[in-house]
């Protein structure tokens, strides 16, 4: 097999690409960037070591390859100290879930359980419920002018449904909702100092915020996924103190997992449906179409677009040479529009039934992609049943960062 050497042309061109990305007006519209990528090959040099995959088939072969890990603790401890992988929040990440190999990573994902359809259908009243409480704020505001969609529903919906999910008091979720938007900078492609020190202290606080909530069910259990952790975990960890750590993980990175990415899934979809007046009708006259007018939102620009993993051992990857320990980064939102995939990938058409992988793929899929797809699917709905068509006041702005994808306002006025 022929193999490509690095062309320092290409890597030059990616930083200019990845210059511009990190900008609020990049995020605007990033697609055309990642077009640009895309052009440069299914593979290419990262700017700053390892490698960029833009390729859809190549994103979803490293996902499914047990040749692919995910940067783990022992990872970390070899890139040396000093670095972006040995900061406190960076080192906490990487005893959660999504940052474990096998066999912790089969042991743990099997301990959390997963959304069967008697808990969806338990949450999807309570997610019904609040949806219609919010969309009422939305329908009082716009009588009198602009509402802004993103910081009335899709910021409140994902925390509010966690929080009756994991039975959490309801003054706590405006505090946990902030935590976890500077939590997530440690998760982002390249935090800046400033953003890894917020991320740490966000941290901290989480850590002292769910310890306590996991001491507190273990003295009085409940129906509740963390009281059923716990009783999980005394089975398979018989030290008590180990076998709350294991809890407050899977606490810290549900709701972690949870809320920037869903407020982003609704965000986008309700934006896409703005941008389309005729599909508002359609969806309120053909409710079963809503699912796949989500699927294509998913894939047209999902909430996470970049993924990371790092090789097991020296090898090639799409004809380039990967050496053990490379890290490759997953563009996924480039690679959901590769012609090669998907037929006329820049056209939005609901009707197209598209494969995507804003959930990732192979052990480490999404965990709560059905509560993701029930809040979703439950918006679109309630609003394009509930209320006459809204339109956009102006065009959203985005914050200035790559892999977690977020809206920071949706001012709608009646239309
Ligand atoms: C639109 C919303 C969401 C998106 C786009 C999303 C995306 C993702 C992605 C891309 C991964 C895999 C990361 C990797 O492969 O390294 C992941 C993992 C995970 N997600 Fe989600 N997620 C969403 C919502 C949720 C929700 C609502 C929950 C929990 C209730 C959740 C829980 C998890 C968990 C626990 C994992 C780790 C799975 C593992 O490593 O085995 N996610 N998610």
């Amino acid at each position: 097999m022929k193999v490509a050497a690095p062309s320092q042309a290409s890597r030059r061109s990616a930083v200019a690409h990845f210059a511009r990305l990190r900008t609020s007006k990049g995020q605007s519209n990033p697609f055309p960037i990642y077009a640009n990528l895309r052009s440069l090959g299914p593979i290419l040099p990262a700017p700053w070591g390892g490698h960029l995959v833009t390729g859809f088939d190549l994103c979803d072969h490293v996902l499914r390859s047990r040749e692919w890990l995910e940067p783990d603790r022992q990872w970390r401890s070899r890139q040396g100290g000093g670095t972006r992988w040995d900061s406190p929040s960076a080192t906490e990440m990487s005893k959660t879930l999504p940052c474990l190999n096998p066999p912790d990573h089969t042991r743990v994902r099997r301990s959390a359980g997963s959304f069967d359809r008697a808990t969806i259908e338990r949450l999807g009243r309570a997610v019904g419920r609040v949806t219609d409480l919010l969309l009422d704020s939305v329908a009082e505001q716009v009588q009198d002018g602009e509402a802004d969609f993103v910081d009335l529903v899709c910021e409140q919906l994902p925390v509010a449904t966690i929080g009756s999910w994991l039975e959490l008091p309801t003054a706590d979720l405006p505090r946990l909702r902030e935590l976890t938007h500077d939590q997530v900078f440690t998760q982002e492609l390249l935090p800046s100092a400033s953003q890894l020190a917020l991320s740490d202290a966000a941290t901290a606080e989480l850590r002292a915020y769910f310890t306590e909530l996991v001491r507190e069910r273990r003295r009085h259990p409940g129906d509740d996924p963390i009281s059923r952790w716990i009783a999980t975990w005394d089975t398979l960890e018989p030290d008590r103190d180990q076998a709350d750590e294991a809890v407050y993980y899977l606490a810290l990175f549900v709701l972690l997992a949870a809320l920037e990415t869903t407020s982003t899934m609704l965000a986008t979809t309700v934006l896409l449906l703005l941008e389309r007046p005729e599909w508002w009708s359609r969806l309120a006259a053909r409710p079963d179409l809503v699912p796949g007018f989500v699927e294509e939102s998913l894939r047209y620009d999902p909430p996470t677009q970049v993924i990371s993993r790092v090789a097991h051992h020296d090898g090639v990857l799409g004809g380039m040479e990967v050496r053990k320990d490379d890290m490759v980064h997953l563009m996924i939102a480039a690679a959901h529009r590769d012609p090669e995939r998907h037929p006329d990938p820049e056209r939005f058409d609901p009707l197209r039934n598209p494969g995507h992988l804003a959930f990732s793929g192979g052990a480490h899929y999404c965990m709560g992609a059905p509560l993701a797809r029930l809040e979703t699917h439950t918006l679109l709905r309630h609003l394009t049943e509930r209320l006459p068509r809204l339109a956009l006041a102006r065009r959203p702005s985005w914050a200035p960062r790559v892999a977690f994808r977020r809206l920071l306002n949706l001012d709608v006025v009646l239309a």
